[in-house]
């Protein structure tokens, strides 16, 4: 008995202890406030409920400037809009081991040499890149385009055309469209393995990004039995040396695989890094479902993009000289201002991110209209764009989806004029201008070659449990109808601005 005491007192000291040591905090003099919490989970609870509303009511209490905790994280959030780029600049707020945290935690993987990655990864999806990147994932959009309507859901032949409308999710038709270009591109042809094809990386990467919070803060994969399995089959991929050999495959996955081979990294740290980067791809796949939903849920929405895409395949037709399809620049469809604002407004709406980075150093923080706070090293220190993006001082009715709210729009903040009012992308992601053109690519084609619609009463919205994705998940797919128009013009992407 006296033994089990003694046991009991020792565990309750040792708990004391390191709550003492890892969690508890007591504010210092010119530090922000922080928000009461549960003793355990800090304000976990509430921020996975549903972190904009959380967030905006600290923003009542607190102000601009509050400090919250997650798990044993203290993180300060700066929710004014004006302070992003004080923000985005300071030296001692960094984005590295944030960034090993995700490789780490999340995909099992450590890269020797981050920062030479990342500025490739940059360089190889932006200029000359980004025209050869396109010209691929136009031709596998074009084969999956051509699949889709030749294929029903079950893979048997079936021609969408006429009177025969297909009928899948919309989820999964952007799957079988979008997300299989992305993927061919990404990582080429070949036949190497049977798992190594879009439609399962598809429906694994979804059971598995279910864990991505729990994981990012730590958590071990491994309490996640069904993570693990996702895991395991996302994990089974063409050797290094198979893929570098596979046609099609990106410059990228060429560069960053002989990268890590010749610093010796092993075969899972390569398969761990491919994946990372399809995860960052997939927002793009996420957010092209998103503004397919948003068109095809409004009507007058639908109208507006649809004349934009008619008077522009017009357009081109009276001048083409030739016959065959007719060629289309990325200034040409990269400029239509419909589109671009209803993309822009269907990032406002489902943005989910984190824009985090790590204090190496204790700092004291200047806000935009001067008052300074002091930040200690070790925290992490955030903006939440979501909580910013639903502020109706600066969106009117933030929570109406309007599609020509960015058409020449300006917005304010406290009467001043916001130099960034979306930053779905943060300041950092080098893939923002790639996956926009991606995505409109993919609209304008679809809109000019289909027709699509919902299926009577489906109903989707964003899924408030997933806050802190780039791009939040539906919380059900919808049912959508589609077939080939009888009728149109063939669109071919166009590397360089015609003569
Ligand atoms: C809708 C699509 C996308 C969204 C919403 C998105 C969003 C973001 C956000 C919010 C960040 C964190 C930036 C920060 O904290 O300042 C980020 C980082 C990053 N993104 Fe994207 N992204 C998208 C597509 C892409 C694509 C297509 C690529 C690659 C081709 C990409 C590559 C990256 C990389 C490599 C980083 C890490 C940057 C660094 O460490 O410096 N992203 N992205």
């Amino acid at each position: 008995m006296v033994a089990v005491t003694v046991y009991l007192a020792a565990i309750a000291i040792g708990l004391t202890v390191a709550f003492f040591k890892f969690i508890y905090r007591r504010r210092r003099p010119n530090e922000p406030e922080i928000v009461p919490g549960n003793l355990l989970w800090g304000n976990g609870a509430e921020f996975a409920e549903h972190a904009v509303n959380f967030l905006h009511r600290c923003q009542k209490k607190f102000g601009d400037i509050f400090t919250i905790r997650l798990l044993n994280q203290y993180i300060t959030l700066v929710l004014d809009p004006h302070s992003y780029e004080n923000l985005a600049r300071e030296k001692v707020f960094d984005f590295d081991p944030i960034q090993r945290q995700v490789n780490h935690n999340v995909f099992n993987f450590e890269l020797i040499d981050a920062r030479k990655m990342l500025s490739e990864a940059g360089k190889k999806v932006n200029g000359r890149f980004l025209t050869t990147g396109m010209r691929n994932f136009a031709d596998n959009l074009k084969n999956a385009f051509a699949k889709v309507s030749t294929v029903d859901e079950n893979g048997n032949i079936y021609q969408t055309i006429g009177d025969n409308w297909g009928q899948d999710g919309l989820r999964d038709l952007t799957s079988k469209t979008l997300f299989s270009a992305l993927f061919y591109t990404i990582f080429g042809q070949g036949d190497a393995i049977e798992t190594f094809e879009p439609q399962t990386f598809y429906k694994n990467f979804d059971s598995f990004h279910k864990y991505f919070n729990y994981l990012w803060l730590g958590l071990p994969v491994k309490l996640f039995p069904k993570a693990t399995a996702a895991l395991n089959v996302l994990s089974q991929q063409p050797t290094s040396d198979e893929m570098l050999k596979r046609p099609g495959v990106s410059d990228y996955i060429k560069f960053s695989t002989e990268f890590m081979k010749a610093n010796n990294q092993s075969e899972q740290d390569i398969v761990g890094h491919n994946l990372v980067f399809l995860h960052v791809n997939y927002n793009t796949f996420r957010l092209a479902f998103w503004v397919l939903y948003h068109i095809l849920d409004d009507r007058a929405t639908f109208m507006a993009l649809h004349k934009e895409v008619q008077d522009l395949v017009e357009r081109k037709t009276e001048t083409a000289t030739e016959n065959g399809p007719l060629g289309i620049s990325i200034e040409e469809f990269d400029k239509l201002p419909i589109l671009d604002s209803i993309i822009r407004e269907t990032l406002r709406v489902t943005s989910g991110v984190f824009m985090v980075r790590y204090i190496t150093q204790d700092v004291e923080f200047e806000m935009d209209n001067g008052d300074k706070a002091l930040m200690r090293e070790g925290d992490r220190v955030a903006m939440y764009p979501p909580a910013i993006h639903k502020d109706p001082e600066i969106f009117e009715d933030p929570e109406i989806f309007k599609h020509d709210r960015f058409v020449d729009a300006k917005f304010y903040k406290n009467g001043k004029e916001l130099k960034n009012p979306l930053v779905a992308f943060g300041s950092l992601c080098p893939g923002k201008k790639y996956s926009l053109l991606q995505t409109k690519w993919f609209l304008v084609n679809l809109m000019n070659s289909f027709d699509v619609r919902l299926v009577e009463g489906q109903k989707t919205e964003c899924d408030v449990n997933y806050y802190g994705h780039e791009i939040l998940p539906p919380t059900n797919d919808v049912q959508v109808q589609y077939r080939l128009k009888e009728k149109f013009q063939e669109l071919d992407f166009l590397a360089r601005r015609q003569c």
